[in-house]
């Protein structure tokens, strides 16, 4: 099975030399998560968290695209919004920042967004988001993709016609999450649906959704026959997991997960890099990669009860460093 994705943009194609990749995640996915997941994944396209247009034009969303090409591998920045002109001119600012590729954010069901126009509105308004991709695709060179769901509020949409007019208008990628905005996160994907898509557009389709560890992405490989699969929920408090996915995919064998010892310094390294980056506020961010990540060893819940109310960084090390010292040998290898 061939590894690559192979996308246009105007006058180049652009590589991606694996089929997984992570998620534009709000809140999450910045540059010091990415730079984590990056230790374990050296081909994956990772997103930023979606950006909305006004906040890079005005320049206080800039530190979000900071220096993207100085990271390892392909950033792709998502974007939110539904002015063309707005859009295309942030696109342009976040390809000379070192973009891989823009990624217009037509899915997203958060109602402050999409009263406006934005995220997943734009599957209802057509002709818009026809526009915005043919806008933008004319205004940067590298490629334009989109990220939506199945729908607005049902699946009787006539959702292909709009993938392909979106095909046609330049989208050099399609990332679809398997549910319709109303379903919001309920119930499970649709992998079969996206097969059906997969089967009538030209342009590599990406596959979103429920896909959690190495066996969920086999067999939505299997299912949808997509190009790529996005990873979403599955990475939080497990960077390593794009990476082990990458592997399967790619028939290799010997991924090392990291063990419970691995896993408590990652937390501090986390830790290290927020308050460098963002000060004490750094440890508010923390908290809650540190609730994803302290889970499912012995004392597991009575250190992460300790750790969410540590009052600075140096009480996180204690209790983490205290906690290493009690592992014995065998917990010390457990994963
Ligand atoms: C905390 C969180 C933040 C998210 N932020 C974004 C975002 O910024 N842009 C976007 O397109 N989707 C966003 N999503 C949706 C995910 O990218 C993904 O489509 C969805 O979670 C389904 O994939 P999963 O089942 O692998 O999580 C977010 C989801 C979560 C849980």
């Amino acid at each position: 099975m061939s590894s690559i994705i192979k996308l246009k943009g105007k006058g180049v194609t652009k590589i991606i030399k694996s089929k997984v990749m992570l998620s534009p995640l709000a809140g999450v996915t910045d540059k010091i998560f990415r730079k984590l997941v990056r230790k374990w994944a050296p081909d994956s396209l990772l997103f930023t968290e979606m950006i909305n247009a006004t906040s890079l034009k005005k320049g206080y969303g800039i530190q979000k695209i900071d220096q993207l090409g100085l990271e390892h591998g392909p950033i792709g920045v998502q974007i939110f919004d539904n002015r063309p002109y707005a859009v295309s001119e942030a696109a342009k600012l976040a390809e000379d920042s070192g973009a891989f590729l823009i990624d217009i954010n037509m899915g997203c069901p958060v109602k402050k967004i999409s009263k406006k126009g934005g995220g997943s509105a734009l599957i209802k308004d057509r002709l818009l988001a026809i526009e915005l991709v043919k806008r933008v695709s004319n205004a940067v060179k590298v490629p334009v993709t989109v990220k939506t769901r199945l729908g607005w509020d049902n699946k009787q949409e006539n959702i292909e016609e709009f993938l392909l007019n979106l095909q046609d208008s330049g989208a050099a990628m399609i990332t679809i999450h398997g549910r319709t905005r109303k379903e919001g996160f309920s119930g499970t994907a649709d992998w079969g649906m996206i097969g059906r898509i997969k089967e009538l557009l030209e342009i590599p389709v990406i596959a979103n959704g429920d896909i959690k560890n190495p066996k969920d992405a086999l067999n939505c490989l299997k299912k949808t026959n997509a190009d790529g699969l996005m990873v979403g929920r599955g990475i939080l408090g497990s960077p390593w997991k794009l990476g082990e996915i990458d592997y399967a995919i790619k028939e290799l064998i010997g991924f090392k997960e990291p063990n419970i010892e691995e896993k408590l310094l990652l937390i501090i390294e986390h830790l290290d890099e927020l308050i460098k980056e963002k000060g004490t506020h750094g440890l508010l961010i923390a908290r809650k990669h540190i609730s994803w990540t302290c889970k499912n060893f012995p004392q597991a819940t009575k250190l992460r009860n300790n750790l969410v109310r540590a009052i600075d960084a140096d009480e996180v090390k204690q209790l983490i460093n205290k906690t290493i010292e009690t592992l014995n040998t065998d917990q010390k290898l457990l994963i």
